[in-house]
């Protein structure tokens, strides 16, 4: 079935005439009280959410807002993720505290977005006991964030202005972004989930998949070189499954090519990809392109094909090891990374044993473990057997122990060979030091100032500290 993508390019020029008008506003207040307005936004959620994050702020400095550290800012936004239970209990108590910094001052407007607003229960909660929260808005109308500040400053009555959309009516182009790195970015390639993984949350607040037109996403690799981006990172919840619904006739693999072409681009990344919909020609494009880096996440979930069937995910354990096997062979000093969940509903020790097998079969340079959380309106919140908590505890700690010992082996591994890092952060191990990302996303820190920031250098590794290097400049 062919689903045509809406897009908007006239969405933008609403939002930013909204946006010139808060900022004439915002110009008289300044002189009035002759200082900056600030804003400061937390993101709790993944690359999506962090993504949306640099839209929000890239309105909120068109508007005239400078960004601050401090939560004793003029505005304060949550962009929210509700993947676990354990992150939204976090949130109420942020929330809490805000409503304390708010009555010091009166004037700071609280402004509440991301997956977690999209749960109906959630915003009654807010509605109830967190009133003094101004705005609301779900995933689907980040771009109206100038709009909303609008209604919200020019309607007076003291209510929360909220609106939450069901689902995405339109994707919108154009929207500025005030990125975190001058040198690396992520690019939107798609939006949303069609997966439906039985314990996941993400297409219930995320809505269903929708592919980005090439040239759009081509356009802003464009902008983001002219202004000196040489890392894109392709951000999508499944992004080999882009390309559906479009006129064009494209998948992941061609854009890729395409993103290969773009001048200045010298790394590209992405995530997250899904094992069932990583073809060969994706793979055969990842070993044949320099500019792709040598790293692969791919999300297993399970080692148990058992689980993996009622966790919804289409591949079995023998598919996934066999899937492994083929990147490494097609592309040699590939690291691979992955997802875990310990605890799905029903898992046995015979289970948990299969994903131990796995992750000593394939070797992960490292993962990202995650103890089950039980979502209300997915599947498997209502499947039997829910698993003891002291039981997926100790799991928990064997399948850590597991992975932290074999990515050691691995970093050891890599001692002695030089290689060409990007030089991104000052180093928080060591003064005088910068750190730098190698190609296959493990990190060196060696001595440099900040004039390396945004380079690309090479290095030798001296020594293995477990998940990162010690190195030095040749
Ligand atoms: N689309 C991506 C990212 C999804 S969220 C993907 O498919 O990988 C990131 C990770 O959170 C998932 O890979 C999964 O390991 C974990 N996760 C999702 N729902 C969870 C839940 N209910 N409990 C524990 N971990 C969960
Ligand atoms: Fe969730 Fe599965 Fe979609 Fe990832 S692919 S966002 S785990 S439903
Ligand atoms: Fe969380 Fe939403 Fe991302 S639920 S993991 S912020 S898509």
């Amino acid at each position: 079935m062919r689903q045509t993508v809406n897009v908007s390019e006239e969405e933008s020029a609403r939002q930013l005439s909204f946006a010139g008008l808060l900022k004439d506003e915002l110009d008289e207040r300044k002189q009035k009280e002759n200082r900056e307005f600030t804003y400061h936004i937390e993101t709790f959620g993944c690359q999506m959410n962090a993504k949306d994050s640099e839209k929000l702020a890239g309105i909120l400095e068109t508007i005239g807002y400078k960004e601050t550290e401090s939560e004793n800012a003029d505005i304060v936004l949550y962009n929210t993720c509700t993947v676990r239970e354990n992150a939204n209990n976090r949130v109420y108590g942020r929330i809490g505290y805000l409503g304390k910094l708010k009555k010091k001052k009166p004037d700071m407007k609280i402004i509440l977005c991301g997956c977690m607003m999209q749960e109906a229960h959630v915003v009654e909660k807010i509605k109830q006991s967190y009133r003094f929260v101004d705005i609301i808005f779900g995933t689907h109308n980040i771009y109206k964030l100038a709009e909303l500040l609008y209604e919200n400053e020019n309607k007076g009555d003291g209510g929360i202005c909220i609106e939450i959309l069901p689902d995405a009516d339109r994707i919108v182009e154009n929207l500025p972004s005030a990125r975190k790195y001058s040198f690396k970015g992520g690019v939107n390639i798609m939006y949303g989930c069609n997966n439906f993984c039985s314990y996941c949350i993400v297409p219930y607040v995320r809505g269903r998949e929708r592919s980005r037109r090439p040239e759009d996403i081509i356009n802003e690799i464009r902008e983001m070189t002219k202004n000196g981006v040489s890392e894109i990172m392709l951000l999508g919840q499944n992004v080999n499954s882009y390309g559906k619904g479009l006129e064009e006739d494209i998948n992941f693999a061609k854009l890729l090519e395409k993103v290969c072409t773009v001048e200045g681009v010298k790394r590209i990344r992405f995530m997250t990809p899904h094992p069932k919909d990583l073809t060969d020609d994706i793979i055969e494009v990842i070993a044949r392109e320099q500019k792709i880096c040598n790293h692969v996440h791919l999300p297993m979930q399970s080692g148990s094909s058992r689980l993996l069937k009622l966790m919804n995910r289409h591949y079995t354990k023998e598919d996934y090891l066999a899937l492994t096997e083929k990147i490494k062979a097609r592309i040699p000093g590939v690291a691979l990374t992955t997802d875990i969940i310990v605890g799905f509903p029903g898992e046995t020790e015979e289970d948990f044993l299969e994903t131990l097998d796995v992750v000593k079969k394939v070797r992960f340079s490292s993962a990202f473990t995650f103890i089950y959380s039980k979502r209300t309106g997915t599947p498997a919140a209502k499947m039997p057997d829910q698993v003891p908590e002291d039981v997926v505890k100790q799991r928990f700690d064997r399948l850590l122990k597991a992975i932290s010992d074999i990515s050691s082996e691995l970093t050891d591994e890599g001692v002695g060979s030089i290689e060409n890092v990007l030089v991104e952060e000052p180093s928080t191990q060591k003064e005088g030091y910068v750190t730098g990302r190698l190609a296959n996303n493990l990190l060196v820190h060696f001595e440099g100032d900040e004039s390396l920031l945004g380079s690309y250098v090479d290095v030798k590794l001296l020594e293995a500290k477990g998940f990162y290097y010690l190195g030095k400049r040749v």
